[in-house]
């Protein structure tokens, strides 16, 4: 069946406390919401993603999705001002073709993509499914004052939590029964109890919390910590390549050399830079220096790669690592390069964030051999290794 993903992650995080909703915040190097998404992008049963987020956040979410490389994304809608509208829109929003929905706290980062697959499984039996663990601790019900009126039996209670997926005909009548009775529930379970479906349990997690209050956040990241990979070391390699041609600037590590000759390019086309940067975004798993500043962008015309540059740099940031060192080496038969060395590497050693001992940077002939030798054209390789901050 064709399962769509809803995730709603359009609260303000009121029990946090913090200056922004928690869905964003930084958890283990990365944003919360990326977390989550990345458990769904990860399991193959989920066709597509929507995301509801607080309409003033669609933009920045738009751009973190791009950043991270979320694939399955369908959708980005407004939410609403509860939880129950957030998914109510979500839902309006799946693609036309779904037989399966699966709702999912944006709150729950540390789901995996077996017990998604789990509640598929249960959902395609049954018709609705939910992840829910056994109540451990003994129930008290408060009298008033803070005492206790009376012990409950615990004896098959559960604790509800997401992901629950249900038939996309179910989950959507089910929210109209419940706009139409007025009826307010925290779960999609609520709601279709309410209509008067069945749904069936799915033995889930205690380690797929929901962050709720400031303790929640250290216990996940602690638990994020152990599975995200360990390594603190992640290596990348850049290659890029510039035409040369009349009427352009030639610019290489940020700087204008004097030249019959420049490069071709939609930005300033500094190709040393450009190899730096695809080399920091591979050792980030994020793709390339097209995936984040598309040539089709008019804002990137005639850009100096140095922001570019510095945009990687603050990307690297944002998911916990540092540059390490650099090697970068230009393959350009004429002009000689060695005069401005000094000055690419301050370049770009400051939009790095780093010493300069920690950029080296080479320049090569091709002994007239190939389209470098022919001066068609110049390339750059580089290599980074990053190292977690
Ligand atoms: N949610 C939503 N739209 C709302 C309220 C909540 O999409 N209007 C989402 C939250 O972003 C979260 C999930 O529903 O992913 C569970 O909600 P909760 O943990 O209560 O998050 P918040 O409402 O943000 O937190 P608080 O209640 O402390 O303000
Ligand atoms: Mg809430």
């Amino acid at each position: 069946m064709l399962v769509t993903a809803v995730i709603p992650a359009g609260g303000s995080g009121q029990r946090m406390g913090l200056a922004e909703p928690k869905q964003f915040v930084t958890l283990a190097g990365l944003p919360l919401l990326i977390h989550t998404l990345r458990a769904f992008d990860a399991t193959p049963a989920i066709a597509a993603i929507v995301v509801a987020v607080p309409a003033a956040e669609i933009a920045r979410t738009e751009k973190l999705l791009r950043q991270h490389g979320i694939t399955k994304i369908h959708a980005v809608v407004a939410g609403g001002p509860t939880r129950q509208e957030s998914v109510q829109r979500g839902l309006a929003a799946v693609p036309a073709e779904t037989e399966l929905v699966a709702v999912h706290d944006a709150a729950r980062p540390l789901v995996t993509p077996a017990l998604i697959e789990a509640c598929i499984a249960a959902a395609e039996e049954h018709g609705a499914a939910i992840a829910a663990v056994p109540v451990k601790d003994t129930l008290k019900r408060e009298a008033s004052g803070q005492m206790i009126a009376a012990t409950v039996d615990r004896a098959g209670l559960w604790q509800a939590q997401t992901p629950q997926v249900a038939r996309r005909d179910l989950l959507v009548a089910a929210y109209a029964t419940a706009e139409r009775d007025h009826f307010v529930g925290t779960d999609e379970a609520s709601l279709l109890e309410h209509h008067g479906c069945p749904v069936a349990l799915v033995a889930g997690s205690e380690t797929n919390l929901k962050i709720t209050r400031p303790e929640d956040f250290t216990i996940a990241e602690a638990l994020l910590m152990q599975t995200t990979p360990a390594t603190s070391l992640r290596i990348g390699h850049g290659y890029d390549a510039h035409r040369l041609v009349e009427g352009r600037a030639l610019i290489l590590g940020g700087v204008t050399i004097p030249h019959r000759l420049g490069l071709l390019g939609h930005s300033d086309a500094d190709v040393l830079t450009h190899a730096l940067c695809d080399a920091i975004l591979g050792a980030l798993g994020a793709g390339d220096i097209g995936r984040h500043f598309p040539d089709s962008d008019p804002q990137y015309r005639g850009i100096s790669s140095l922001i570019l540059l510095e945009h990687v740099v603050g990307l690297m940031h944002d998911q916990g690592f540092g540059l390490a060192n650099a090697d970068v080496t230009v393959i350009a038969q004429q002009p000689k390069l060695a005069p401005h060395i000094a000055t690419m590497r301050t370049n770009l050693a400051k939009a790095c964030r780093v010493s300069e001992e920690a950029v080296n940077l080479k320049a090569t002939t091709t002994e007239g051999m190939g389209f470098a030798g022919r001066e068609e054209g110049i390339a750059a390789h580089a290599v980074v290794l990053l190292s977690r901050l």
